[in-house]
């Protein structure tokens, strides 16, 4: 069986390793949400990692709602993010986007003319947004009309073309943690009562219209998904996980995507709930393509999960962002740097592009 160092066929791509890197939103983009140099500099660093899954990046205006996260809708932004995509090319790397829509937790005050962010039903998360003037609870979200939907679909597909001309190789759409998509999958936050809301297959509609829409613009050779069936960030909550997700994981099979990326912390992680139950065996029943689990890995663990046969890849977070040379230092079970965590959010170069590689410490 293979481990994490051995390579993947990931659609017409070979990874070198099964080492990738999960999204994550560091708040290092303008206030305007255009990507930075030196956000060239920090995909660059980290290049050996299999595949880069860049951070949350918003696709529209009304997705907008967090700080300083980069977004795909303009051409300025498009153009800003092709530097990204070259230096993690030149160095041999592969990158994905990850594309994101928060749905009801933005807020007034990162949308348009401050209007409510919209959401599938009126209910409120529990919790509070960062907004550019501190935090502030989350709003009750306007629930969307059924005619806006196609609006949204069109929004994920734009997002995807861009990334595309940006040069990334593929997209990965935000389906996980309490966002838009989630928002409609999930029971606890999707409450209507059109052909968007109620039973199982109700409520995935959108997903798989955004996955299918987005498949057929650029190819399912180029289009992921992540979902976190059982995370309670954001304030989700679902009645049947097993069942729901179970059938998106046969939908989305039969849509044929490039990788399927499962948020399921392992038990000791802080986002781990022993109440609930796992769902990577019910997700491999129905998902014959590749499979990539998060949460809590290291180079034992993520070894043992790909070994199992479980899942074909395991992606690794908090680690990456700390230790540009991750996959390195895996590979030689070398000590890893510590994140510091005042830094992980917003701010410039110190604690993004400055954490030390083992070349740089010996
Ligand atoms: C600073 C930070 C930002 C994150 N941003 C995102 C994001 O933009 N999109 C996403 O799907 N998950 C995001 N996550 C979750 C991570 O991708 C991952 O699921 C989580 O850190 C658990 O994996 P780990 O134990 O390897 O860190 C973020 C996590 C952290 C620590």
């Amino acid at each position: 069986m293979p481990t994490l160092f051995d390579s993947l066929q990931l659609g017409p791509h070979t990874l070198e390793n099964r080492v990738l890197m999960a999204p994550m939103t560091r708040g290092r983009a303008s206030v305007d949400n255009v990507p930075t140099t030196r956000m060239a500099t920090y995909y660059e660093q980290r290049a050996a990692g299999g595949l880069l899954i860049t951070e949350g990046t918003q696709i529209s205006p009304q997705g907008v709602g967090w700080y300083r996260a980069p977004g795909i809708w303009t051409d300025e932004m498009v153009e800003a993010w092709k530097p990204v995509t070259k230096a993690v090319h030149d160095a041999g790397g592969r990158i994905f986007m990850q594309l994101w829509h928060l749905g009801r937790v933005s807020h007034p005050d990162f949308q348009p003319a401050g209007e409510l962010p919209v959401g599938p039903s009126a209910i409120a998360a529990e919790g509070h947004s960062h907004t550019p003037s501190g935090n502030k609870p989350y709003v009750v979200p306007r629930a969307l009309e059924t005619s806006e939907l196609p609006g949204v679909v069109a929004d994920f597909v734009r997002a995807a073309e861009n990334a595309i001309a940006a040069g990334f190789d593929g997209v990965e759409l935000h389906g996980a943690n309490g966002y838009l998509l989630d928002q409609f999958i999930r029971d606890g936050s999707n409450r209507r009562t059109d052909a968007y809301g109620g039973s199982i297959e109700n409520r995935w509609r959108l997903p798989l219209e955004v996955a299918a829409a987005v498949a057929s613009a650029i190819g399912s050779e180029r289009t992921a998904v992540r979902l976190s069936p059982t995370n309670r960030y954001n304030d989700m909550i679902d009645s049947d996980p097993i069942a729901s997700y179970s059938y998106g994981a046969r939908k989305l099979g039969e849509l044929g995507l490039v990788y399927l990326h499962v948020v399921e912390p392992r038990p000791g992680h802080m986002m781990h709930d022993p109440e609930a139950p796992a769902l990577l065996p019910h997700i491999r029943e129905y998902y014959r393509g590749v499979l990539i689990s998060n949460g809590g890995f290291q180079a034992d663990s993520g070894n043992e999960i790909i070994e199992s046969g479980l899942v074909d890849a395991v992606s690794f977070g908090v680690p990456y962002l700390a230790n540009p040379d991750l996959v390195e230092r895996l590979q030689r079970g070398a000590e890893q740097n510590a994140p510091d965590f005042a830094t992980l959010y917003a701010g410039d170069d110190e604690g993004y592009i400055d954490y030390p590689s083992l070349a740089s410490t010996l």
